[in-house]
């Protein structure tokens, strides 16, 4: 009889200790939790956070995929269609690390134990605005994809332009690093060379039947802009700049390669780029957005797939480049003899 009492107040002891277990792993995510929203400071912040707003405008929100560019693309993707559908539209704390260290971008975060109890209806984007878009019904909709496309946000230009408008302090460092390259020039117009490398080799052409940049390629968008500019700069940014010290003619003295290409901060190489007057993309989201907000013109490697690449289905080139921007037809001769370079 003894060793059954005390069998059961062990019991109980231990069913005690594990429910203060249980409250404190609670107490200690919670404190996790409210210290997200201290990293920006344009927070909505509800009387009550355990629950979605109560408004009638909903909460829309966007996966956070990707770097840099894929993350603008889903940002300004999430602000276009939130607005048509008149929706609130709010970021994951993910997607506002990533943004908010360079922009001064404007929508509300959601805090993560927010975002995890509300049902969201995920919807599905390709890559392109359709009319369907315009009318997506749900008041808690999580936008899904990869989207980046003008034609979803070009009409919200000035806005979107000001959501991707860099700090103070990275623009001022941007614009010192170009004044240093100026030189003894007098009349000098920047040129930003972004080179997409890095996994894009491979998967181009194995996956997508494809191919990237290649020297010709990048001799012929310089020949542009060396014809129509007295003194270009060239200020070349890349995930691959060994390659690029070796492709690109660097000898007029025009050309500057920048930093050390490491993929992991992207910031500065996207802050000079945008900060140039004009722009050179190869391929990938990063260059188109160096493009849009450089503003200048801008010249893109078109048609780098074969007729039948499955990346075609997924990517509309009329889509995704602005109609006044200037292609460059890539060459494809690599695919067929199968020399990849
Ligand atoms: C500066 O260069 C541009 C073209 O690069 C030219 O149109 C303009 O006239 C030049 N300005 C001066 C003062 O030389
Ligand atoms: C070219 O870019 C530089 C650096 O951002 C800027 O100071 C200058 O005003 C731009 N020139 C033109 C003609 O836009
Ligand atoms: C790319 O291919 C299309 C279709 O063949 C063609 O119309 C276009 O002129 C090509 N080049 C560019 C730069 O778009």
């Amino acid at each position: 009889m003894k060793s059954l009492i005390s069998w059961i107040s062990v019991q109980q002891v231990l069913l005690i200790f594990l429910y203060l277990l249980g409250v404190l792993g609670i107490v200690s995510f919670l404190q996790l939790q409210s210290q997200f929203p201290q990293q920006g400071q344009k927070i909505a912040s509800p009387s009550d956070p355990w629950q979605p707003a109560p408004t009638e405008q909903g909460v829309w929100t966007v996966n956070s995929l990707g770097r840099l560019g894929n993350q603008m693309g889903e940002y300004a993707t999430l602000y276009a269609l939130a607005k048509m559908n008149g929706r609130q539209a709010y970021i994951l704390p993910d997607m506002h690390q990533q943004l908010a260290l360079l922009f001064r971008i404007s929508l509300p975060v959601i805090s993560r134990f927010r975002a995890w109890r509300i049902p969201w209806k995920d919807y599905e984007l390709h890559d392109w605005m359709s009319e369907e878009y315009r009318h997506i019904e749900g008041k808690y909709v999580r936008l899904t994809g990869y989207p980046c496309s003008w034609t979803f946000y070009h009409h919200l230009r000035q806005e979107i332009l000001q959501e991707f408008s860099f700090h103070d302090h990275v623009k001022e460092e941007a614009n010192r690093y170009l004044a240093g390259l100026r030189g003894q020039r007098r009349n000098v117009t920047y040129v930003g060379v972004h080179v997409r490398r890095g996994d894009y080799v491979r998967v181009m052409d194995e996956r997508w039947k494809g191919v990237v940049a290649d020297k010709a390629y990048l001799e012929k968008a310089m020949g542009y802009f060396r014809a129509k500019y007295q003194e270009p700069v060239f200020v070349v940014t890349s995930n691959g700049m060994e390659w690029c010290r070796k492709n690109i003619d660097a000898s007029r003295g025009d050309v500057y390669f920048l930093g050390d290409g490491k993929e992991s901060s992207p910031g500065r190489d996207f802050a000079l780029l945008a900060h140039c007057n004009h722009t050179i993309m190869t391929i990938g989201t990063f260059g188109i957005w160096a493009g849009y907000l450089a503003g200048g013109e801008t010249i893109y490697l078109a048609n780098y797939t074969l007729p039948d690449s499955p990346f075609l289905e997924i990517f509309k080139p009329a889509a995704a480049f602005l109609p006044e921007w200037i292609g460059i037809d890539a060459d494809l001769s690599p695919l067929r003899s199968g020399t990849p370079g």
